[in-house]
């Protein structure tokens, strides 16, 4: 396996956090700091503070992501937002299947499918997210669960449209919790990714194929975290609202 075959990419997920403004704030203030990484930088945000994020990136070496799309293009889906429309405003990238959408909003395997093959269709990249919680975890089932995930997220997906989605390992126990799975559990679960991508396409696919680890992700666990050899970046949440922490995750993932 050769790391140097993928493309790192640091990506922050804000949440339900900061407002257009301080969207603007954040950005201009992370410009200069992430400037000239080796490695793909990337903010998703929520989707009210999408404009204000490409207008403040535009230039940089800094990608806009969505927190998530709906499947239809359009519709009767009061309070959801297609992929078209990101499509349209610019942005690049949309994370589904995150643990808090799986477990506050009822997504399941079938709709992150669903949600995967609506936002590869507009030509969006996708970050898709797979992960245990602590009791699948203590079942000693987390290997089948995110096999599981991974291959029905992809259900339907060309090997084609593969090249454009990023696998994010986030296991439930570690997101917001300070928590962070050690690097040899990161590497581990982003093996047994890897392993079940190949699978799926074939190990050319698989070995393309970025898959981050995310989960407590900080500046001082994201140099041993990225050194592991099937870890090609990190999913961030809570470090990625201070801008000095996530520089220093962007200049680990330089390495
Ligand atoms: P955390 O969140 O870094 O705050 O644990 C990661 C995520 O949920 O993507």
């Amino acid at each position: 396996m050769d790391k140097t075959k993928r493309a790192a990419i640091i990506a922050g997920n804000w949440k339900m956090n900061k407002t257009p403004s301080e969207t603007t704030a954040l950005i201009q203030e992370m410009k200069p700091l992430v400037a000239g990484a080796d490695c793909k930088v990337v903010l998703c945000v929520p989707f009210v503070d999408l404009d204000a994020a490409l207008k403040a990136a535009e230039g940089s070496n800094i990608g806009i992501g969505a927190e998530n799309c709906h499947f239809e293009k359009s519709g009767a889906f009061t309070g959801e937002v297609s992929a078209v429309m990101l499509k349209e405003m610019g942005v690049e990238y949309v994370i589904i299947g995150h643990s808090e959408r799986r477990q506050y909003f009822g997504e399941t395997d079938v709709t992150v499918n669903k949600r995967v093959k609506a936002a590869l269709a507009e030509g969006l990249k996708v970050i898709l997210c797979v992960g245990e919680t602590l009791e699948q975890r203590e079942q000693g089932i987390t290997a089948e669960l995110v096999a599981m995930q991974t291959k029905i997220a992809l259900l339907g997906v060309s090997a084609e449209d593969a090249a454009n989605v990023i696998i994010a390992y986030e296991p439930v126990w570690a997101i917001g919790t300070g928590k962070t799975a050690t690097s040899d559990q990161a590497e581990e679960v982003c093996a047994i990714i890897r392993k079940v991508v190949a699978e799926i396409y074939s190990p050319a696919v698989a070995d393309a194929m970025t898959i981050q680890y995310g989960g407590s992700m900080n500046a001082k666990n994201a140099d041993e975290l990225l050194s592991k050899v099937n870890v090609d970046g990190g999913l961030i949440g809570g470090a990625s609202l201070k801008a000095e922490d996530f520089s220093i995750i962007v200049k680990a993932a330089n390495k």
